[in-house]
């Protein structure tokens, strides 16, 4: 009796077990309804130039990028899903940006692409994205050909014909500089096009190209056209370039004696240009997107936030591939799917949304206008000038 009164309770012990293990399962799926939970992924893919001659950009793109999805993560994340950021290093070199990108699409079936900085690399990755009808947004890449390629591409920041006006103003209006000379890299589609757009509106405002010179980007010796350039005589030196070289000519420039003033376009901007030029980079000017000494109410939230993580101030990358996420996953949430062409749909309307970098509004041409500002160099530090509206 005794041990079927044992066996009887211990069966029911089983059932209450059971039944409670069982009761346990619908408990924990309903926990993960409430916030902070998520049902899924959105795998969103970022490729940029972690390594390599222009790591600098890529490394404050992606910091700027992770730290928007990570905030929009603790917001709930996007349709009930956690978002997922998977980037990949194209080391600054032509090839992998195609190879990254494909990788990204195909193996990792991300929903959409974050990327590059420079515009050759963009050009690069653009055709995939758009055979694929995976929206690709840059960032910061500024020539206007990487949106031309197809509707599925968009960027967030003001392109190159602007920026080349912006400039030749700048040289006209403050520099009070005519006669100009222009040292272009032949292998960045970003500097070819800036010197174009700079040239045509100099010479329309009555200036002069007194001498054109060009470089190879991974060049390290300027002299040649430098001498060059010294020799006829100009009132200003134009170098569409990015940071390694162009800190490169500054220093080449002062030790041949160059005292006329130098100035460039977005791709002068990081501290590496300092560090590569020294005392050369003192009082020369360059436009770009963004300074963290603007003082818009998110910019600043932002800036601090930013030096908070990385323990420095943000530049226009940081802050550009900051927007680039948050403009992307707006409008996830606007299109309710995940589904390329719904989000395509989406980027497209994307009007007068306020972001760290100003007001975004795509046009019909997936392209955004937004202001330019001027920056100094002092003491070894970019100091903000003015800023130039559209
Ligand atoms: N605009 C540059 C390009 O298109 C890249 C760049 C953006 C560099 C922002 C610096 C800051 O290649």
């Amino acid at each position: 009796m005794k041990t079927r009164v044992q066996a009887l309770c211990g069966v029911t012990t089983l059932i209450l077990v059971t039944l409670l293990l069982g009761c346990n399962k619908p408990a924990e799926t309903s926990q993960s309804n409430t916030p902070g939970k998520f049902q899924g992924v959105i795998k969103i893919g970022e490729f940029a130039s972690l390594t390599g001659k222009e790591a600098a950009f890529g490394i404050s793109s992606h910091n700027g990028t992770q730290l928007a999805i990570d905030e929009l993560n603790a917001a709930g994340g996007a349709l009930g899903k956690e978002l997922k950021l998977l980037t990949e290093d194209d080391q600054s070199k032509a090839g992998e940006p195609a190879t990254v990108v494909r990788k990204l699409i195909t193996r990792e079936n991300v929903i959409a692409i974050l990327g590059e900085v420079a515009s050759s690399r963009s050009l690069e990755a653009a055709p995939i994205c758009q055979q694929n009808k995976i929206p690709m947004i840059s960032p910061s890449s500024t020539n206007p050909r990487v949106t031309e390629i197809g509707d599925y591409i968009f960027r967030v920041c003001f392109i190159d014909p602007f920026q080349g006006t912006v400039m030749a103003n700048f040289a006209k209006n403050t520099l009070k500089a005519k006669n100009i000379a222009i040292l272009t890299d032949v292998k960045a589609d970003y500097s070819m096009g800036l010197a174009k757009f700079f040239k045509e509106r100099l010479i329309a405002d009555g200036g002069k190209v007194v001498a054109e010179q060009s470089y190879s980007g991974g060049d390290k010796d300027f002299k040649a056209q430098l001498t060059s350039i010294k020799a006829s005589n100009p009132e200003g030196l134009f170098i569409p370039g990015y940071y390694t070289e162009v800190g490169l000519i500054l220093g080449q420039a002062k030790e041949l004696g160059i005292k006329f003033p130098m100035f460039g376009g977005d791709g002068w901007e990081s501290t590496k240009l300092m560090e590569i030029a020294g005392p050369a980079a003192e009082g020369m000017y360059f436009s770009t997107h963004y300074s963290p000494e603007l003082d818009a109410p998110l910019a600043k939230t932002f800036v601090q936030k930013y030096q908070a993580k990385f323990k420095e101030a943000p530049d226009a990358m940081a802050a550009l591939g900051y927007d680039s996420a948050l403009i992307l996953v707006e409008a996830i949430k606007k299109a309710g799917s995940t589904e390329g062409a719904k989000i395509r749909d989406a980027l497209a309307s994307t009007k007068d949304f306020v972001g760290v970098t100003g007001t975004t509004t795509i046009d019909a041409q997936r392209n955004v206008s937004k202001p330019a500002v001027i920056l100094t160099i002092k003491e070894g530090k970019f100091k903000y000038v003015e800023t130039i509206a559209p």
